[in-house]
This record gives C-alpha cells, sequence and structure tokens, in this order.
C-alpha cells in the first residue's frame, strides 16, 4: 500500500516488505496522447460557478492510496462487503452500501457463497433499544414465506398483541388461571396411536421418552441435585410402567409429574424388580434425591401450573403460538426458568411431527432466564442450537449481554463453557447499542474490530433498530425500519409514555 506523501521517513510499503509481504507497486504506464474530452468544456475542481450549482467553498481534502483489494478490508474494515442477496424478510437500511438490507437465515446458509454454517442467530442489546422490535418484524416478514413462529416463554407478554394480530389468542400461565400444561403429555406425537402399526408406534415411543428423559434431567438439575444413571434408569423405569409400555400397551397412558413422584415415592414391585434393586428400601434410599426434587415441583411455588393433564387445545399448525409467563414473575426467576424449560419440551414435541420444508422460527426472549438453571438447561438449549439444521429452524436467543449467558453456574463450570460455545453455534450476530464496558466484552468475545466496536458503542446507541449485524464474518450496519402498524405492534413502552406510539 502506498500513499503519496512527502514527509520524511520509512513508507508502510517498506515496512511491509520487512514482513515479507509485497504491495503492488505503481504501474509506469505510458500516457497515451490525450484525447479531446467529450465535454466541451471540463468542470472547474470546486464545481461550475453560480448559484445553486453546487459549488464547494473549499475543495474536499483528497488523499491517494493504492492497494490490493485484499489489503483494503483491514485499513477500512467497515468498508461495504459483498452484498447479501435480495432473499428473506427485508428488514431496513442497509447503511454502508445504501442499499436495502434482507434477512434470510436458512437461505443463507444453503447458500455456499456466505459464510454461514447454522441459521441461529442472537441479539444482544441494552434495553429499549430494539431487540425485541426487530425480532418480531422478522417474524411477521418471514410469514410470507411459509415460516411459523413459536415464541417459546413471553415473559413480558409483549408478543400478544402479534398473536392477536395474526388471529391467534397466546396462552396465558399463572397462579389461579385455568390454563396447564403437562411437560409430560404426548403432544402432537400422540395423535392416531391406536392406528399405528407396531414399528412406528416403537420408533414414536423412542422418541417421547427421549424427550421427557431430557426435560426431567432439566427440572430435576434446577434444583441443584444430579441426575445420573441412577436416577435415569429409575425415572425411565417408572415412565414405562406408568404409560403401560413395558406391558406393550397399544395406547400408552399419558402421565403427569405428581403420578410420577408417587410412583417412585410408593414403587410397586415391578418398578423395584425393574430398576434391579434388592428391596423397596434399597430403592427408596438411592432415589431419595430424586423424589425430593420431583416433589419440590410437585408442592411448590409452581404447584398448579404444570402437574396435571394439558388444558389448552393447541393448534400446532397456527402462524405463531406463545405463552405468556408475566404472571409467574413474582414467583421468582427460578419458577420462570422452570416453566421455560417446560415451553423447551414442548416446542421438541412440535418439531416431532415437522414435515420436511415445515420451517420456523423459534424466539427465545429473555434467554438467560432458562441458562441460570444451571448445566442440563444449557445442555437442552445447546442440543437444540446444534438441531437447527436439522429441523430447518431458525433459533433466534435474545439477551442484553453476553455475560447473562454466562450466569448459568460458577465461572469456570462446565456450564460456562457450553453457554460461551452457544455463541458460536449462533452463525449470525445482531449487536444493538452496549455501553462501553458491554462493548469491550463483546469485542473481545466476538473478535470485533475497532471500527466494528465503534459503531455498537457509538452509532448503534443512538437510535432503536440500529445494529451491526455480523452474518458470518461479514458485517453489515443496519437500520430496521418498521412500518406504522408494526410500530404499534412493537409497542413497549406503554409504562414509561401511558399510551400508544405517538
Ligand atoms: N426500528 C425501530 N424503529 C422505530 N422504533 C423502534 C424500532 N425498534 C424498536 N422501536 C421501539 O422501541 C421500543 C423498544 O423496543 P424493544 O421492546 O424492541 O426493545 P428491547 O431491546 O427488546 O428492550 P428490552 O431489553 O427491554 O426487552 C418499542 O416501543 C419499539 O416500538
Ligand atoms: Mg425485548
Amino acid at each position: 500500500m502506498t500513499r503519496r506523501c512527502d514527509r520524511r521517513g520509512r513508507e508502510v510499503a517498506v515496512l511491509l516488505d520487512d514482513f515479507g509481504h509485497r504491495l503492488p507497486a505503481r504501474p509506469t504506464v505510458e500516457q497515451p496522447p490525450r484525447e479531446r474530452g467529450p465535454f466541451a468544456q471540463p468542470v472547474p475542481r470546486r464545481g461550475p460557478r453560480g448559484r445553486g450549482l453546487g459549488r464547494a467553498a473549499t475543495p474536499a481534502p483528497l488523499t491517494v492510496w493504492r492497494m490490493t483489494s485484499e489489503q483494503t478490508p483491514v485499513v477500512w474494515p467497515l468498508i461495504a462487503t459483498s452484498g447479501l442477496p435480495p432473499t428473506g424478510a427485508q428488514m431496513g437500511i442497509d447503511l454502508l452500501s445504501g442499499g436495502a438490507f434482507y434477512c434470510d437465515p436458512i437461505g443463507w446458509v444453503t447458500d455456499d457463497d456466505i459464510p454461514v454454517t447454522n441459521p441461529n442467530v442472537v441479539v444482544f442489546g441494552k434495553p429499549g433499544r430494539g431487540k425485541s422490535a426487530t425480532v418480531k418484524a422478522l417474524a411477521l416478514r418471514m410469514l410470507g414465506f411459509g415460516y411459523r413462529t413459536l415464541v417459546l416463554g413471553d415473559t413480558k407478554d409483549e408478543y400478544e398483541p402479534l398473536c392477536r394480530a395474526l388471529g391467534v389468542e397466546p396462552f396465558v400461565l399463572g397462579s389461579g388461571l385455568p390454563a396447564r400444561i403437562n411437560p409430560l403429555a404426548f403432544g402432537p406425537l400422540g395423535s392416531g396411536w391406536e392406528r399405528l402399526d407396531e414399528a412406528e408406534a416403537r420408533r414414536r415411543g423412542a422418541i417421547l421418552f427421549a424427550r421427557w428423559l431430557v426435560l426431567l434431567r432439566g427440572l430435576v438439575g434446577s434444583q441443584s441435585v444430579p441426575f445420573g444413571p441412577v436416577e435415569e434408569t429409575a425415572v425411565g423405569e417408572a415412565l414405562r410402567l406408568l404409560t403401560g409400555h413395558r406391558t406393550g400397551a397399544s395406547r400408552l397412558t399419558e402421565v403427569t409429574i405428581p403420578r410420577l413422584w408417587r410412583a417412585l415415592d410408593e414403587p410397586p414391585d415391578e418398578l423395584v424388580a425393574g430398576c434391579r434393586y434388592a428391596d423397596r428400601r434399597h430403592f427408596l434410599d438411592a432415589t431419595r434425591t430424586l423424589r425430593d426434587a420431583l416433589g419440590s415441583l410437585v408442592k411448590g411455588s409452581l404447584a398448579g401450573l404444570f402437574d396435571d393433564h394439558t388444558t389448552i387445545a393447541v393448534d400446532w399448525r397456527a402462524p405463531i403460538q406463545s405463552l405468556s409467563l408475566s404472571r409467574l414473575e413474582p414467583l421468582g426467576d427460578s419458577a420462570v426458568g422452570i416453566a421455560l424449560t417446560c415451553l423447551n419440551s414442548w416446542g421438541q414435541a412440535m418439531r416431532e411431527i415437522a414435515d420436511p420444508g415445515d420451517l420456523r422460527i423459534v424466539i427465545r426472549d429473555e434467554t438467560w432466564r432458562q441458562m441460570r438453571l444451571g448445566v442440563e438447561a444449557v445442555r437442552s438449549l445447546d442440543a437444540n442450537l446444534r438441531l437447527s439444521r436439522r429441523d430447518a429452524d431458525v433459533q433466534i436467543l435474545l439477551a442484553h449481554k453476553p455475560s447473562d449467558m454466562l450466569t448459568a453456574g460458577d465461572a469456570p463450570s462446565q456450564a460456562v463453557a457450553i453457554a460461551r460455545d452457544l455463541l458460536h453455534l449462533c452463525d449470525v450476530k445482531v449487536l444493538h447499542g452496549q455501553d462501553q464496558a458491554v462493548g469491550d466484552e463483546l469485542g473481545a468475545m466476538l473478535g470485533l474490530a475497532p471500527t466494528a466496536q465503534r459503531v455498537v458503542t457509538g452509532w448503534a446507541v443512538a437510535g432503536q433498530g440500529r445494529a451491526l449485524w455480523l452474518v458470518g464474518d461479514r458485517a453489515f450496519k443496519v437500520q430496521t425500519v418498521l412500518t406504522a402498524p408494526e410500530l404499534r405492534l412493537t409497542f413497549t413502552n406503554e409504562a414509561l409514555t401511558a399510551g400508544g406510539p405517538a
């Protein structure tokens, strides 16, 4: 790279040459004889004289640089990268190129020219900078491309207007309300069970048992109780017995968490023998912590929420499904976290009947609440992110800052290590405005160039919906543009303005 300058000292080209990096030399081209220009009169350097003709009072300070296109992004990291194809949802303006910015995570994965290998999206930003609004606009605009949306736990009830606008009534969970969800329900896999042939019934049974085990591991783990092979055998055997799977019943019986707990607390002889214990006393001693953890879920603050058969009729094929959880807020973070874990299992059930090409956007707003439950909760999220390619899901995680995701345990713990890796399972990162300290944290974790970091801590802070979009290793400075109806649907400042958008 050479800069035409008269200052003394070694030039950049000479310095780089010391490191074996050759910069293109200025070509010595014979100047061809000057042709007569097409314009009769050349335009003066400062523009034509005269009112309204755009004459500059002082000429623009131009400097001349010469470098290869490979070197350009090192000196100007945010110079518009080659654009993305105009497919998917049109989100707003790409301010570096001046063109429209389109978001199409699954399209990006299938396009070899775009350095993205999974369709997961993580959105960070200070409160009120427009994270949720951007995601709501994406969900809404992707509807036209056949995507359905699942909001896995709406802790502020802010997705309700969007659901109603799409003709779907969101479910509301809370103490004393009629809606109940049985996390151990069959979900859509249970439909038409009696008509299934033996092989299909066995296949579905295996999927169900695997999902229940993941869920129970998360729920028991949230009480800081280990869930090892002993617990797994006891729970698996009890479930097989209670559902009738053990006896080869053609129609399985649905189990609830209190029934499971009772079976473990007063184990029938088949259960004791099935788990290979010498006697009941032996079984009860070995499963004490497991039974206590399940018992506290049944009798604790979540009593009446997840401990009976599901009372809501879920339309698994609606354009959007959401569960409002704000009524759980008074019960504390762990109650919300446990509810999110149960909903996660619910969300997986939804995938179990998905046909190929059934595309979903799964929104996990306030992800950190679930992560706080510990390593099993983090693991289950990790599994979902890894399967997103297979399931054609766009998993979207929203959080204020990366360290929120790392509250999963003590600093060096396994949960923190998995949580840190989760960021690498999201190839698309949307970085809304952040304070300087968080900007530094983001910069270090994601390897942001200082220019990119300044976009996040400066430009993006100054407006709602402004964000640096990292699509693989390409950066885009994007302003999300909301239409008037979308502004109404995404308005979350009621408490501050006591009304709707101005
Ligand atoms: N691109 C945009 N243009 C105009 N207004 C916007 C835009 N994005 C968001 N807003 C408005 O800003 C407000 C806050 O947005 P939003 O609720 O999405 O923030 P958030 O980052 O999710 O906040 P929190 O962290 O508290 O959940 C909303 O009222 C929304 O309508
Ligand atoms: Mg939000």
